[in-house]
C-alpha cells in the first residue's frame, strides 16, 4: 500500500490526549491543529523544488522555492479544524472545499457540495480529514477530484482503519495517505476502535 504512517515523539503525545474521552472541545479543537500541522510537514516533504537566485545583504545565494501550486481540500465539516495549521505552513494555499456526509444507517458518504478554485487542475491537491474510516467518504473525495482533472493527489488524516485503507487502496492505488496512526478496525457502528469519537461533533457540538 501507498500508506505513510507518521510516527513521532510529539504526535503520539498529542494523539494520545486527543483520544481522551474528557478532553474538552476547545482543547480537542487546538490539537487536531497541532497535530495536522506536524503531519503536513511530512505529507509535503517530496514537494518539488526549483532553482533561485537571491541577493542577501552579503552576496547571492542559490536558493530553492516551492516548485508546487497547493491546494488544500477540507472535507466538511470536521477537517476545518485542520485548516489553520496549513496556513501557517503554506501560506498561499488555495482552498477547495468538499462536503460529504456520511449516511449512519448506510455508512455511505453523501456529496453535497464543493467549491475549488478555477485553477484546481494545476494544483498538487491535499485532502484532508481526521477520520479515515470505511473509506467511503475519502473514494468519493478522490474520485470528484480526478472527475474535475486533479492529477497530483494525496490524503492526510489523523486516524485510520485498516479496512477503510484496504477498499481505497482497490480504487485508488496512486494516492499516497498520511496518517498519524492505523487502528485496530472498525466497529459495527462503522466508528473507528479506539479512535476518537466522532471528529466533527467533538469539534463543532
Ligand atoms: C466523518 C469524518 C469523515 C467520514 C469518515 O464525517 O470526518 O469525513 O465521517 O467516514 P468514512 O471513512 O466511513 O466515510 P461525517 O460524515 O460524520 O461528517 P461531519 O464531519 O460533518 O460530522
Amino acid at each position: 500500500h501507498n500508506v505513510h504512517v507518521i510516527k513521532h515523539p510529539l504526535i503520539e503525545h498529542k494523539l494520545s490526549i486527543l483520544r481522551d474521552e474528557k478532553t474538552e472541545p476547545f482543547h480537542f479543537r487546538l490539537l487536531v491543529d497541532e497535530i495536522s500541522y506536524l503531519m503536513l510537514f511530512e505529507a509535503t516533504r517530496d514537494l518539488p523544488l526549483r532553482k533561485v537566485s537571491v541577493k542577501t545583504p552579503v552576496a547571492v545565494a542559490e536558493a530553492q522555492k516551492l516548485d508546487a501550486k497547493i491546494m488544500i481540500c477540507p472535507i466538511l465539516r470536521a477537517a476545518l479544524g485542520m485548516l489553520d495549521s496549513v496556513f501557517k505552513l503554506i501560506p498561499d494555499a488555495s482552498v477547495g472545499f468538499l462536503g460529504f456526509q456520511r449516511n449512519e444507517a448506510t455508512l455511505e458518504a453523501e456529496f453535497y457540495y464543493a467549491k475549488l478554485p478555477a485553477d484546481h487542475k494545476e494544483r498538487t491537491a491535499i485532502i484532508i480529514d481526521p477520520m479515515f474510516a470505511t473509506g467511503g467518504t475519502a473514494i468519493d473525495a478522490v474520485n470528484f477530484l480526478k472527475q474535475k482533472g486533479v492529477e497530483d493527489i494525496r490524503f492526510l488524516a489523523l486516524v485510520s482503519a485498516p479496512e477503510g485503507l484496504k477498499r481505497f487502496y482497490e480504487v485508488h492505488p496512486d494516492v499516497p495517505v498520511y496518517t498519524a496512526c492505523i487502528d485496530e478496525g472498525l466497529n459495527e457502528n462503522g466508528y473507528i476502535v479506539p479512535g476518537l469519537g466522532d471528529a466533527g461533533d467533538r469539534v463543532f457540538n
